[in-house]
């Protein structure tokens, strides 16, 4: 007998079929009439198979009718047209196994939870409806990273995840040591990090921008997609200690070929995930984000808006709103600006461009007003900035001259300066956070609710 999914036994296209299901039980109800329905997930999708178990069945009162929440069964039987609404298909059952009781106290009865509670419950959480449609969701999206960059020429290159150059400069890294802390080598009053297992100080990476880089100008395109960590002590909705980036670098390309490459990237990602995963969507519409459907389509169908910095911060200034922090040239933009422009003032995506140089790690290109550079991010509503990229340095003088002015060690980069003395070309890339995407195209209020295990300061449990 064909073992089939709760999607596939959900299609009219089964209706006739002897099949075999598998999964947990979402709810069960006995019936006067002398049978029970049960509902059956088994994460294949959003939706349950309705099982209906007579009482002919011969463990109906043994078993079926004290199966309880979260059990795990299998069932066989006849696909049938359903009567009741809401489903074309259900399953008319000549057997039904239980496999693993669950007891009452099993946590996801049908009372429901908060997301902060769901996530002191990371095991179970997938069996929610809201965690499953976003873990489908985030498949469909990590397919789609593939299909785009492959199609447009895109290598996928493995970059290190231990490091010894900290690429955003922001000194947010992790460190990495097998050094015993309860007894630290030292010499002259400093951590000896010569004894250490790399013989040099490492650190998880915070981006594998900087070794793209050196196959960008080699394969000319290229792309990364792996973890991330950052040890920014920021809690907020929009944060996580380790998350997932996909960071594409081209040769040859300026800032206007990046910012086209983001915004068909981020179009295709919205694409698929609205095409292929219809019903999750609709769940998110419904239950996470009313009009988010809507909103998302419109993104679709019109170019994203493009603003230099400068200019934002004129509108900032103009637009009359008391924010919480100041809006000044040459400070960073904060999130309560950033969700102005592109809630308010744009009402859907926005690349911002050019922005201070003091704002911006070492390696932008430096525009000719010696102010700015080629820096570009792209934000949207409900998040803010979900990719931040840039034009890069190419010519070795102006690197060089930028990171004295930075006070980085030429040293550390001398594999990073040589890209620039051999062949350098102009090359452009930039970053999209994997679940602040997922955030925005599932309308969910917390990054920590966009991935399977969140870390975050103070939590790394699981
Ligand atoms: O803007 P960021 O720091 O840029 C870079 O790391 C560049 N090296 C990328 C490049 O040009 N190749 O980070 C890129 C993106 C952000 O726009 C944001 O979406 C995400 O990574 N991100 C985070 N996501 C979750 N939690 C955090 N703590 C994040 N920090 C950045
Ligand atoms: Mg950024």
């Amino acid at each position: 007998m064909a073992w089939i999914t709760v999607k596939q036994a959900r299609d009219a296209a089964s209706i006739g079929r002897q099949v075999e299901v598998r999964g947990w039980v979402r709810t069960r109800r006995d019936s006067k009439g002398g049978f029970s329905f049960i509902e059956l997930n088994d994460g294949s999708c959003l939706s349950n198979l309705q099982i209906i178990a007579d009482q002919s069945l011969e463990n109906y009162e043994s078993v079926i009718r004290s199966l309880s929440v979260g059990s795990s069964i299998v069932a066989t039987g006849e696909i049938k047209p359903s009567q009741g609404k809401g489903q074309a298909t259900e399953l008319v059952a000549d057997a039904v196994r239980l496999i693993g009781a669950a007891p009452p106290d099993y946590p996801l009865q049908k009372k429901r939870h908060s997301f902060e509670k769901l996530r002191e419950w990371a095991h179970l959480r997938p069996r929610t409806n809201s965690f499953g449609a976003v873990t489908r969701v985030r498949n469909q999206l990590a397919s789609s990273v593939h299909q785009f960059f492959q199609q447009e020429g895109f290598y996928y290159v493995h970059t290190p995840i231990i490091t010894a150059s900290d690429c955003e400069g922001a000194g947010q890294m992790f460190r990495v040591t097998t050094l015993p802390l309860d007894n630290v080598p030292k010499r002259d009053g400093q951590v000896d990090f010569s004894r250490d297992f790399f013989h040099q100080a490492t650190y998880l990476t915070v981006s594998g921008q900087l070794e793209a880089e050196i196959f960008a100008c080699a394969l000319s395109r290229c792309y990364t997609f792996g973890p991330t960590f950052r040890a920014e002590n920021s809690n907020t909705t929009r944060h996580l200690a380790e998350f997932w980036m996909i960071e594409p670098e081209a040769a040859f390309f300026d800032l206007s070929d990046n910012m086209q490459l983001a915004e068909q990237f981020v179009k295709r990602l919205l694409a698929d995930t609205l095409h292929h995963c219809a019903e999750d969507m609709q769940f998110f519409d419904q239950r996470i984000q009313p009009g988010l459907l809507a909103a998302l389509e419109l993104v679709l169908n019109k170019p994203f808006e493009h603003m230099s910095y400068t200019e934002a911060v004129e509108v900032l200034i103009r637009s009359g709103q008391s924010f919480e922090f100041p809006v000044e040239w040459g400070q960073d933009l904060q999130a309560e600006h950033e969700r102005y422009l592109t809630e308010q003032h744009v009402q859907g995506p926005l690349i911002l461009h050019d922005y201070p140089k003091t704002i911006k790690p070492f390696y932008m290109r430096c525009n000719d007003d010696d102010r700015t550079v080629a820096a570009m991010d792209v934000l949207v509503p409900h998040v803010g900035e979900i990719i931040g990229g840039s034009q890069r340095e190419e010519r070795l003088d102006v690197l060089q001259q930028r990171m004295e002015e930075m006070g980085l060690d030429q040293q550390e980069y001398w594999w990073y300066l040589d890209l620039r003395r051999f062949g350098s070309v102009p090359h452009s890339g930039f970053g999209l956070g994997f679940e602040r995407a997922a955030q925005w195209i599932t309308g969910m209020g917390n990054i920590r609710d966009c991935i399977p295990f969140p870390r975050t300061p103070g939590w790394a449990e699981f």
